[in-house]
């Protein structure tokens, strides 16, 4: 008998996304402690993993919160008091973290390009040249235009300005595309679980370097919850200092071994294939592309809707066929919809999302 109740709408937005069976099973083993031996053996155990996808030595820290936490943990705890934050922006995510640097009383310096743009590596360059930073933060794959920044080029930059902290949002394209921590210079890579990693949400996971927790040290009110000094003393343990979701963590173990024996580099091109079918079913059916040519995210691509099509008619029409899709986001509402193409989603669902879709088209003439 399954446990699962509802019907299945396989999800084709940027997250959370489609869970396999195997995953959501995961989480249904009997409950134990956090304070065990068990759990730290668990925990021991997803490390290595997670090092691995991170493309680092740096400890991985596991965050009871979704993404938008360790954006303010890494806010909170890299920026000193009387020095500044340059955030990079291009998007509504990019623009929201800025916003929570701000809000957490930090002062912010904005490099910010219109939507669908990505931020140069001249324009990091130049600010830096003028300005003395604690931290530069960006976001490598900005969800709601669907552009992939060039970190490599950030990072060739950042790597002449050592005592400027490296942050990174690699919230919607880690664990779908290469990320390498440590050959970039990456102090604080933060991450979701409900996106490309395709667990349920409500867990992340942040890698960070020694850098970050000796900067740590001079911060002062780094609160409580996110503090990575508190988190890297239970750390070293195994642990953590609040209770975490235990039942989130077995069904990481499960996805971590799964994407092990699929390997890296066949999940990383299986992702650059489905986002060259979106592009190509996008262009061949009169739509364009919202992402500035070059830099098109290999997770999710922001359809521009040159057809002029009902979104929210679509949706309802791929809902009867067991599948959905995410609008434009915020002002993007209506002029582009998203299509996700991360997770454990095949080629073959993207084939059977693009016949649905064109089945709408050739019903609405
Ligand atoms: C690039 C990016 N950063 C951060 C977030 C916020 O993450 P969360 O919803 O896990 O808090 C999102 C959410 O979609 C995102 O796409």
């Amino acid at each position: 008998m399954s446990l699962r109740k509802s019907e299945h709408i396989r999800l084709f937005i940027p997250g959370p996304v489609e869970v396999r069976p195997e995953v959501l099973d995961a989480q249904a083993d009997w409950m134990i402690g956090h304070r065990s031996a068990a759990f730290a053996e668990l925990y021991a155990r997803t490390q290595p993993m997670l090092q691995k996808l991170f493309g680092t030595e740096n400890p991985v820290f596991l965050y009871t919160s979704s993404g938008t936490g360790i954006w303010e943990s890494a806010s909170r705890n890299t920026v000193r008091q009387g020095k500044k934050i340059l955030h990079l922006t291009c998007g509504a995510f990019s623009e929201r973290w800025a916003e929570v640097s701000r809000l957490n009383g930090k002062d912010v310096d904005l490099i910010a390009v219109e939507w669908g743009q990505a931020v140069k590596p001249e324009q990091l360059a130049e600010a830096l040249e003028h300005e003395t930073y604690d931290a530069v933060a960006c976001v490598f794959n900005e969800t709601s235009t669907g552009v992939r920044n060039p970190i490599e080029q950030y990072a060739e930059i950042m790597r002449q300005y050592p005592e400027t902290l490296f942050l990174v949002d690699a919230v919607s394209i880690w664990a779908g595309a290469k990320v390498d921590v440590d050959g970039w210079g990456i102090d604080i890579c933060l991450t979701s679980t409900q996106k490309a990693f395709a667990l349920p949400p409500g867990m992340a996971f942040a890698s960070i370097s020694p850098g970050v927790l000796e900067r740590a040290k001079e911060v002062k009110n780094r609160g409580y919850y996110f503090d990575v000094l508190t988190l890297y003393k239970y750390h070293q343990r195994n642990n953590t200092p609040s209770t975490p979701p235990v039942a989130l963590l077995f069904a990481a173990e499960r996805q971590l071994n799964d994407i092990m024996a699929e390997g890296l580099e066949a999940r990383f091109a299986r992702h650059e294939r489905m986002a060259a079918m979106t592009r190509a079913w996008a262009l061949e059916n009169g739509f364009g592309l919202f992402a500035e040519e070059g830099y098109y995210s290999p997770t999710v691509t922001t359809v521009a809707n040159t057809r002029g099509i009902e979104v929210g008619a679509l949706n309802a029409f791929l809902a009867e066929r067991g599948m959905t899709l995410s609008n434009g986001y915020g002002k993007l509402k209506g002029q582009t919809f998203r299509i996700a193409h991360m997770g454990d989603t095949q080629p073959q669902h993207m084939e059977a999302l693009f016949a649905a879709i064109n089945e709408f088209l050739a019903q609405e003439g």
